[in-house]
């Protein structure tokens, strides 16, 4: 189990972190700094930037070697069974790590039941994947490389064919001081996603003080999304997520985080997606179903049905009362948080 011990999460009734060192750091960091505007009342659940470092397992420090370890192990078809598919034919770093797709396209062109994820700032996340299901990058790298509709790629195999390689061979015995072994591989992956940081959003530099950085229409977004629209109410914090899981009533086919818990009342939640770089990374939802922001906003204001179609009831209500016209507001003041992500070079593979 490669999961950091330290990082133990309840999934009985809320999805939150026990005890997680990694939490800790993000909301220490994150409340230090000089930060003005948008946090305003303080009844009000907090918009912050990102803090100034990316939290790792203390014993899986990120260093330079492991990072380009990492990003050569993260650009390789051979990671796949067929050696067709990297982990970068779907997390496409020129499309911030997304696809562009509605839904993912998986190992013989199938179709995945969910939108690719962007990998931008994932490193700030306490839960993985839609649904949380994985606990650390560490836990999570191998399950696309096994994974049937994925990579389609068995572990052993793969231990063997990059042990082959003497450029990994040599790689792996300097930053591990062992032959290529699956849990390296993890180890590498998760470092060099913990690489993957967008800054310096307009948003980001409002808040710092740089009052022009944001338009009048963004502004009246920022207004509704902490105000009348309720946006802040899971989308806050560093990410602008709660990292925790609602039902918002979108599709039925999938049943979430209730698929990992077993739990009925946790039928339908998917965790709250960060906002940062939203604009880049459409089509969105699990299910990849709303094309674009405005169609997203389309969906809080009148879309949300009143119950899901099994009678659970819903984190939300429709925004009936609100104008539709404040729609492209909320679109500007989604469009400021697009940041200045690092540039990744595709790195030549030995
Ligand atoms: C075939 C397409 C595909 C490939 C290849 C792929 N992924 Fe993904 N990735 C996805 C999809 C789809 C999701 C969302 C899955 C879900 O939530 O069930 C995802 C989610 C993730 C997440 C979670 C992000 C978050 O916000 O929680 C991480 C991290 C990730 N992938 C890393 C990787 C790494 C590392 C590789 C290579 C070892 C890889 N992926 C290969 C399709 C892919
Ligand atoms: C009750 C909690 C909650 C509230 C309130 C809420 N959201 Fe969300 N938001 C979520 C969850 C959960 C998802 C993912 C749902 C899914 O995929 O099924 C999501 C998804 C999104 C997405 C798509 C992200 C992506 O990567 O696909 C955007 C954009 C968004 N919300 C913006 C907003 C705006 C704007 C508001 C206010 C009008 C708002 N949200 C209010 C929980 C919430």
């Amino acid at each position: 189990m490669i999961a950091n011990k330290d990082c133990r999460f309840d999934f009985s009734t809320e999805v939150r972190p026990v005890c997680c060192r990694i939490v800790m750091i993000v909301t220490l960091i994150g409340l230090d700094g000089d930060i003005v505007g948008a946090q305003g009342r303080s009844d009000r659940p907090s918009l912050i930037p990102l803090p100034a470092a990316v939290p790792a397992p203390i014993d899986q420090p990120v260093t330079p070697e492991k990072v380009e370890l990492g990003s050569l192990l993260f650009f390789d078809p051979r990671l796949s069974g067929d050696n067709r598919m990297s982990c970068a034919t779907c997390h496409v770093p020129e499309k911030s790590f997304s696809d562009g797709l509605r839904l993912g396209k998986g190992h013989a062109d199938k179709s995945l039941r969910r939108n690719i994820q962007s990998l931008l700032n994932v490193g700030f996340y306490p839960l993985l994947f839609w649904d949380g299901r994985a606990r650390s990058l560490e836990e999570q790298a191998l399950a696309p490389i096994e994974s049937a509709d994925e990579m389609h790629q068995d572990l052993h195999a793969l231990e063997r064919e990059l042990n082959a390689v003497p450029g990994y061979r040599s790689r792996f015995q300097s930053v591990f001081s062992t032959d290529v072994t699956r849990r390296g591989i993890a180890q590498a992956l998760a470092a060099f996603q913990r690489t993957l940081v967008s800054r310096r959003s307009p948003f980001d530099r409002y808040l710092l003080g740089e009052k022009a950085a944001l338009s009048d229409e963004a502004l009246q977004g920022l207004e509704l999304f902490q105000g009348a629209a309720g946006c802040v109410r899971c989308h806050h914090g560093p990410l602008l997520s709660d990292n925790k899981f609602h039902r918002i009533g979108i599709g039925l086919d999938d049943d979430g985080l209730g698929a990992v818990t077993g739990n009925r009342e946790d039928k339908g939640k998917f965790r709250t997606p960060s906002l940062r770089n939203i604009a880049e990374t459409g089509p969105y939802m699990h299910n990849g179903s709303r094309a674009s922001l405005s169609e997203v906003v389309i969906h809080y204001y009148r879309g949300v049905p009143a119950a899901a179609d099994d009678g659970l009831p819903l984190d939300i209500a429709p925004l009936s009362g609100q104008s539709f016209s404040e729609v492209s507001a909320l679109v500007a003041f989604l469009e400021s948080l697009t940041g200045e992500a690092v540039a990744i070079e595709r790195p030549e593979l030995p």
